[in-house]
């Protein structure tokens, strides 16, 4: 990792146009108590939480480039979805609002059966609602973004001119996005003089990991992207991962070794959306250690993920491990009677 391999992934991502709705670069912190509690290698936190409108989070990172062909292409409105308590729904509402766009989501329900009283109304639902969404309820099916098209359908036979946002908003512009992720954090390696032997990170649909390892093989290739899985569909993500990277590798003309990409299985517990007794421990030690508030969909089980694989001695004491907080903490008040906080 060179300040040469950081400046040419900044030149290449140069070429995609931004609308600056994410507060960048977001902080990279040590985690001293969390590195002295558990005794491995010394830890650190990018706070993709903090990327700022609407609670922040990594999708709206995505949503920058994105939404800048939205808003380029004359659309009047965002179509997008997720399950009642997404993050990405809810930062597309926030982007939307802040854009003088309607926003139109598919409410999924099904993937899980609520698991607390509030689920329904509290956190990024909530939030949906005060920044001005339309919700529209529809039947979980196992296809992430089958109702979003049918709702971008309607609109349009209803006159509108609304611009697709996936599912997760994974795409290949949203991957390359992503990779910026890495141009900050290897330049903030290298202004405080580490080398980072691992980055971990949950991942889901799939989107956020590609462009980790597409921009990690350009400016930090010694440091190893670990994914978390919180799908409980281990394979399906790793899959998805491969084929974002390699269609974000041929935006920015690069490549990748597909061996590189790592999903961990073993941390979603029971299924996607229900925090398990390692997401607590997680999300315990993360908020009275570091004052870090995590979620209990996604960055709580990719903490529980990196604690596990740090317990097992994945790393030695004398390294730098870089855990990025995807942001989701939201969703806390939407699970808080399961949680015993
Ligand atoms: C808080 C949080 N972290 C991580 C992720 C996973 O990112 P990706 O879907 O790009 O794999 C999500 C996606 O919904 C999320 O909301």
């Amino acid at each position: 990792m060179t300040a040469e391999d950081a400046s040419v992934l900044a030149a290449k991502l140069s070429a995609f146009p931004r609308l600056g709705l994410a507060s960048l670069p977001t902080p990279l912190e040590p985690m001293k108590r969390l590195t002295a509690h558990l005794g491995g290698p010394r830890l650190w936190v990018k706070r993709e939480d903090a990327t700022g409108l609407g609670f922040g989070g990594n999708k709206l990172r995505k949503l920058d480039y994105v939404l800048h062909e939205a808003v380029a292409s004359g659309a009047d409105a965002l179509v997008s979805g997720g399950v009642v308590q997404s993050n990405s729904q809810r930062q597309v509402a926030a982007a939307a609002a802040k854009l003088g766009l309607a926003c139109h989501l598919a409410v999924y329900h099904g993937r899980l059966a609520p698991p607390a009283p509030e689920y329904e109304t509290s956190g990024n639902a909530l939030l949906n609602r005060l920044f001005g969404a339309h919700l529209h309820d529809v039947p979980w099916t196992g296809d992430r973004n089958a109702a979003i098209e049918e709702l971008g359908n309607r609109l349009r036979r209803e006159g509108r001119r609304p611009y697709f946002v996936p599912y997760g908003v994974s795409s290949p512009l949203g991957a390359v996005a992503y990779a910026s992720t890495i141009a900050e954090i290897a330049e903030q390696s290298r202004a405080l003089g580490i080398r980072p032997a691992a980055i971990v990170h949950c991942t889901g649909s799939a989107g956020t990991q590609a462009g980790l390892v597409v921009g990690g093989a350009v400016a930090m290739p010694g440091t190893r992207i670990v994914g978390i899985d919180i799908d409980a569909e281990p394979e399906r993500v790793r899959s998805d991962v491969i084929a974002y990277a390699r269609a974000a590798a041929d935006l920015i003309g690069t490549s990748f070794d597909e061996d590189d990409v790592e999903v961990v299985a073993g941390h979603a517990g029971p299924a996607y959306g229900v925090p398990h007794a390692a997401t607590i421990e997680a999300i315990r030690l993360a908020g009275a250690l570091e004052a870090l508030p995590l979620d209990p969909v996604y960055s709580g089980k990719g903490l529980a993920g990196l604690i596990a694989l740090v317990r097992q001695g994945r790393w030695p004491g004398d390294t730098d491990v870089i855990f990025i907080h995807t942001g989701g903490a939201p969703a806390l008040f939407a699970y808080q009677s399961v949680l015993g906080i």
